[in-house]
């Protein structure tokens, strides 16, 4: 056992973190390994895995440097005092805007001309990755005289004012707003704010761990923890950006260094039937799939006797089968009962997803249900889990001659609640 937590993440080594999908994929998913080391951190199948990342640090400094603050001056933060640099690295999240954020502006406008006590003579971008400057506008502090991108702020015609107005009073037109832009872009249409390094982090989100579904066993891979991660990665307003957790996996975390921040994060549900004779369903598309190979690589383990049956699903069979060789080789073994494969995006055949394949095989599904087979889901949250949901329901109408109403009941009551044989793990 081990003393590590959120508050206090273990620094974890990558050791590896290889694409999984084709290169000419439109997607970018990952294995990622880490050595556990000494760390004494211990799991099951079925656990997450917490990392806490650090924003991209040209993103840091290309804001320290529009911000005109240096890298050492020092703010207090929600866990105690730190250099900008390493609040804006390490405490907030800055790869995305705050709503709470653009809120926290209102002080900074008024009638009567600028509210700040600072006062800007110049803008310039400073480029991290080529250590190019570029003066954006600058000012000779004089009334009469102001660049033609800048406004006194607060007065009537502030194009500053303006776009703020327009999103405090529009919820619709905030949420469009923040969600393709980070601080960069908000300095850029608000170019005559000015803030203290204090003043600016006080309405910064804090930066949040982020969880992943193991996708190892630690029987089957000891002292070692793995995941499937599905990379974030967007453009929008002519810059790449991405998810922070994902992109800092991917980009950032140097391999063969103790420098990840993690801790475990125990499931008490999600978890393999206590007897390994019973069969069990396993539904799991896209990044869906990673504690099912966690399931899998422990069934094989323990010996266990019951049936094994994994609807996976992604785009397309050529460039994003998960696991492939690990896959057919359970096939092929007999781990694996039965594999289920559903893809969304080949140009031959229609768009087929995991519940499509369900309905399909519903009377074989509701014999392993009726003969006590538990039944997992793992994945997208939103769409995929819902529909999966209702078609489990269709299947007990249907093959278990129920009416729509005993049918949610038996699903919702009996199998989740009751007979706890029904468990997700959806994000
Ligand atoms: C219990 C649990 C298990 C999980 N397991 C896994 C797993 O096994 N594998 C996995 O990959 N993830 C998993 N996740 C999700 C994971 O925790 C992260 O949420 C995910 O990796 C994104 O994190 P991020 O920091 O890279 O992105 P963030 O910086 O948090 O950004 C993600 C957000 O970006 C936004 N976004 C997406 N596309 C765009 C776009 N084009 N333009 C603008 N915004 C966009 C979306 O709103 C999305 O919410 C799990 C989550 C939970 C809660
Ligand atoms: N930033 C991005 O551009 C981006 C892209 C992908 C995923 N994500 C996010 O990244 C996370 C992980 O993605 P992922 O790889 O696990 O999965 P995913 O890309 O969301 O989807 C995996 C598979 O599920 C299919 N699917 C879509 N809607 C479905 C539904 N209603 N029912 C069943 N299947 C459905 C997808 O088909 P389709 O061909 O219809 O998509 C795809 O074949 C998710 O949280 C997701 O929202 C973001």
């Amino acid at each position: 056992m081990s003393d590590y937590s959120s508050k206090n993440p273990y620094l974890g080594e990558m050791i590896d973190k290889k694409l999984i999908t084709h290169p000419d994929s439109t997607k970018e998913t990952r294995h990622i390994c880490f050595d556990l080391g000494k760390s004494g951190l211990e799991y099951k199948v079925g656990d997450a895995l917490g990392i806490i990342p650090h924003n991209p640090p040209e993103l840091v400094s290309d804001l320290i440097g529009l911000l005109n603050f240096s890298n050492d001056e020092v703010v207090e933060t929600h866990l105690g005092e730190a250099t900008i640099e390493e609040a804006l690295t390490n405490h907030y999240e800055v790869h995305r805007l705050s709503k709470k954020f653009i809120q926290g502006l209102e002080g900074k406008f008024s009638d009567s001309g600028p509210k700040v006590s600072l006062r800007l003579v110049g803008r310039s971008r400073k480029y991290a990755h080529t250590g190019e400057s570029k003066l954006q506008w600058n000012w000779s502090g004089e009334k009469d005289d102001y660049p033609a991108e800048f406004s006194p702020v607060g007065s009537a015609d502030d194009p500053a004012l303006i776009l703020w107005e327009s999103l405090v009073n529009n919820p619709d037109s905030m949420e469009d707003y923040i969600w393709s832009r980070d601080y960069i872009d908000l300095l850029s249409d608000m170019p005559n704010l000015s803030f203290t390094p204090q003043e600016f982090v006080t309405n910064l989100d804090r930066l949040k761990p982020r969880l992943y579904s193991i996708a190892s066993s630690p029987d089957a891979h000891p002292g070692e923890v793995e995941l499937t991660v599905a990379i974030v990665r967007y453009n929008h307003h002519g810059r790449d950006r991405g998810g922070l957790c994902t992109v800092y996996m991917a980009d950032h975390a140097p391999l063969n260094e103790m420098c990840v921040p993690m801790f475990m994060s125990p499931t008490r549900s999600f978890i393999l039937p206590k007897d390994g004779d019973t069969d069990i369903i396993m539904v799991g598309p896209g990044t869906g799939i990673a504690p099912f190979r966690a399931f899998l690589e422990q069934r094989e383990f323990d010996k266990s006797k019951g049936r094994n049956w994994l609807f996976f699903g992604d785009r397309t069979s050529t460039h994003d089968y998960l696991y492939e060789n690990e896959l057919n080789d359970w096939k092929e073994s007999g781990l694996l009962t039965k594999l289920d494969l559903a893809w969304s995006r080949m140009a031959d055949i229609p768009k087929t997803y995991v519940q499509n394949l369900m309905a399909k095989h519903g009377e074989e599904l509701w014999s392993w249900i009726e003969g006590g087979a538990y039944f997992y889901v793992c994945g997208d949250k939103f769409r995929m889990a819902k529909d999966v949901h209702q078609t489990l329901i269709d299947i007990a109408v249907e093959h278990g001659g129920m009416s729509p109403e005993d049918a949610k009941e038996f699903v919702e009551k009996r199998m989740m609640k009751e007979e706890k044989r029904y468990l997700r793990d959806v994000y």
